[in-house]
């Protein structure tokens, strides 16, 4: 049991096995916000201060106490209009064009497992998950909200949605409805988020909270490369493994929004939802709208911790299907290697180079379709180019399996160029403004996802396809912004609606063509990582992490993803060098050791390489075979931070111990280079462990407190790795 109740005082507590949130219904119904933290079993609420602040007015029913203010109390979830001048969470026009909230509440309930969300994605529990509802109640105006918190107890995961009912007797416009509201009245923090652009995705940056809004947001109808949809509070002394930290991440891959405002009196307010800009939704009477999900965890043991709870959720309980924790077929991936240059006779030749050295599955990415030469048309005419790719898919995929692979394809659904037979047909179908240009990305248009006819047309032109041959894997890519957002098929009082509703649409089509084809891997990509959340994850075991696969960038840009992210979700590859993206020449020892912190394959013409080469990547598909499982499924440790030291390093821990593997890169060589010692982690101390290929035995404490002396580099980029396993003597 994870939710208790104390009826009589209005505590509602959620334990989880090291944490505890708490929130109280008042004396006037207003629901505060407790407490989030370290599991201490004891109603906090007497930490709370009612000060007399200035310009912190106070409800009516406060009668002449002037320290009863919405403005200085911690709230579960804010409102506008009625006197907190804080963030808000929710916002709502009202049929006579007012805007006031004022949410009191009304009922609970506590229900075995894990509540679901009509449409989108969210986390999914075992029996041993609980659900705890709370409605509150705006009585002026019917307004209802059921605040929902999912609890997965082992997991010190706590989920959050909310359901916005309108039970009056006109329609309310929504304009805006966060998932997350979380007030944290005590404490210093600072806030480390991820930004970035194309190529150079989820740079984690960490700065104290200043006085106001900081605000980490998209608004391209993604989630982005710019941001992401994840947040870490942390304390000024938090380290990896050590120190109070509290982390979100939203599951929803539209455009977002995550706040935080440090207030006048030192209190700090996290939101989390979908973008209010650009969007608003019309609920008629009787109606409900339900928001995405935000997942947040808390940990007293440093970012590490935090880091272990979010791995583990997604992992286990938002990824599903046939490859949610089976090993993942090692691919070979032809863009980087022909971009649109190709035939069938070449698309075959890397086969038979990639199946000789042991790689399980050939992935043909863009250019197989339509009149697909160059980026400037064919997107929605999925039928096969027979001039490319002559004698059919069928036969192909028949050539392919006969070296002993697998096959999968690329296809960008949600995409129609001007040049197509579909834009010829099915013009109203592109998202445009009608009387305006609208802005090309990749010289592409967007397909209206929120329509029926366009998810059906997509769903049996995709079926068609998965039913023509043996196909295993796809990759779902998107490669541009979304703007001009205008459905031809909506009411102008419903375009605001169109954002979310393609979302929806994106979503229902995942699942549908998910659910037809179980056996078939998914992986999501948007020119890389610019759609890499919790969202795409529960369709899409793994996603393309970035364009960029530089092993040496590549390093920064899987450290940043993995404070949030499992390492099976990033889909990374060993290219060419010079690197197509940096001109950067790494040693091929090194790109394989980068590439395997996460879904491996490669993606070059490994024809081209030398004999000795072609024995390495041999010998890396049997390290990846060897170690796969323990990198997917063990603990993820980072050991050093890329972006200011001069070493690379990660560390995956067996779970039960016995097993550790770290890998990374030292960057630069210098002549006389003390060598360096790096600190291991998540070691039983007393345990003792034996590193292979020496007959050394070391304790966990001495590897973790004093570290392990790595061998000196040669070169730059120079490839660091050793295996550990425990013995008894
Ligand atoms: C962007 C992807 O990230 C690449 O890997 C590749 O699939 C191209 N799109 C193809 O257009």
């Amino acid at each position: 049991m994870s939710v208790y109740i104390d009826e009589k005082s209005r505590l509602f507590c959620i334990r989880t096995n090291n944490t505890e949130y708490q929130m109280k219904a008042d004396e006037y119904g207003v629901l505060k916000h407790i407490w989030y933290g370290k599991k201490v079993g004891s109603d906090m609420s007497y930490l709370l201060e009612y000060p007399d602040v200035g310009f912190s007015g106070n409800p009516y029913c406060a009668g002449d106490d002037r320290t009863y203010s919405l403005n200085t109390l911690p709230l579960e979830y804010s409102c506008e209009g009625t006197g907190d001048y804080r963030i808000s969470a929710l916002s709502v026009t009202h049929s006579d064009g007012s805007n006031a909230l004022d949410l009191r509440y009304k009922s609970h309930s506590v229900k075995k497992g894990k509540y679901s969300i009509k449409g989108l994605p969210a986390v999914y529990g075992d029996s041993e998950a609980e659900t705890l509802e709370i409605t509150l109640c705006d009585t002026a105006s019917g307004i209802e909200v059921v605040l929902r918190y999912g609890v997965l107890e082992k997991l010190d995961i706590i989920t959050r949605s909310a359901v916005i009912r309108n039970n009056g007797e006109k329609t309310a416009v929504i304009n805006k409805a966060a998932s997350l509201c979380l007030d944290i009245p005590f404490g210093d923090w600072e806030w480390i988020h991820f930004h970035g652009r194309h190529t150079m995705e989820r740079v984690p940056e960490r700065a104290p909270l200043f006085y106001g809004i900081q605000e980490s947001s998209s608004t391209r109808g993604t989630s982005s490369h710019q941001q992401n949809p994840s947040v870490i509070l942390c304390s000024p002394d938090c380290t990896e493994q050590s120190g109070e930290c509290i982390g979100a991440f939203f599951v929803y891959s539209g455009s977002f929004s995550t706040k935080i405002e440090y207030d006048q009196l030192r209190q700090t307010r996290l939101t989390m939802g979908i973008n209010p800009e650009l969007f608003t939704w019309n609920l008629s009477a009787g109606e409900e709208f339900e928001t995405p999900e935000a997942v947040i965890t808390y940990s007293d043991n440093g970012l590490s911790q935090l880091s272990h709870n979010f791995h583990r959720v997604i992992r286990e309980n938002i990824c599903r299907g046939k490859y949610k924790l089976a090993e993942r077929p090692i691919l070979i991936n032809n863009w980087e290697a022909t971009y649109f240059d190709f035939d069938e006779e070449k698309i075959l030749a890397i086969a038979k180079e990639a199946s000789a050295l042991g790689v399980d599955m050939l992935v043909l990415d863009d250019g197989w379709f339509g009149k697909r030469d160059g980026d400037t048309s064919g997107l929605g005419d999925w039928f096969v180019n027979e001039n490319k790719i002559k004698g059919g898919l069928g036969k192909l995929v028949e050539n392919v399996k006969a070296l002993g692979m697998r096959f999968g394809i690329w296809f960008e659904p949600e995409m129609i160029s001007e040049d197509s037979y579909l834009y010829r047909a099915h013009p109203d179908w592109a998202i445009q403004i009608p009387g305006r240009q609208p802005m090309r990305g990749r010289y592409q248009l967007l397909l209206d996802m929120s329509r029926k006819d366009v998810q059906d047309y997509l769903y049996g032109v995709m079926c068609d396809i998965l039913r023509s041959a043996d196909i295993s894997y796809i990759k779902w890519d998107m490669n541009r912004s979304i703007s001009d957002w205008y459905s031809a098929e909506l009411p102008p009082e419903r375009q605001g609606e169109l954002p979310h509703r393609y979302m929806l649409g994106l979503y229902s089509l995942l699942e549908r063509l998910t659910s037809e084809f179980p056996d078939v891997l998914f992986e999501g990509c948007s020119g890389g990582g610019g759609r890499f959340d919790a969202g795409m994850l529960y369709y899409c075991p793994q996603i393309w992490c970035s364009d960029d696969t530089d092993a040496f960038e590549r390093t920064k840009i899987q450290y940043g993803t993995s404070y949030i992210y499992p390492v099976s979700a990033v889909g990374s590859h060993v290219s060419t060098v010079p690197n197509h993206q940096t001109g950067r020449i790494t040693p091929i020892e090194t790109r394989a050791i980068t590439a395997m912190a996460g879904s491996f394959g490669y993606e070059l013409d490994l024809g081209t390489l030398s004999d000795d080469e072609k024995a390495d990547v041999e010998k890396q598909i049997k390290k990846f075979k060897k170690y796969g499982s323990l990198i997917h499924n063990g603990k993820y440790y980072r050991l050093s931070d890329p972006l200011k030291d001069n070493i690379a390093a990660w560390e995956f821990a067996a779970e039960d111990g016995s097993e550790i593997l770290v890998q990374g890169m030292i960057f630069r060589t210098e002549p006389n280079m003390k060598r360096y010692s790096l600190k291991l982690a998540g070691l039983e101390p007393q345990a003792l462990y034996k590193m292979a290929g020496t007959d050394e035995i070391i304790t966990g404490s001495a590897l973790m407190k004093g570290g392990i002396l790595l061998p000196a580099s040669w070169g730059d980029y120079s490839p660091v790795e050793i295996h550990l396993v425990r013995t008894e003597n």
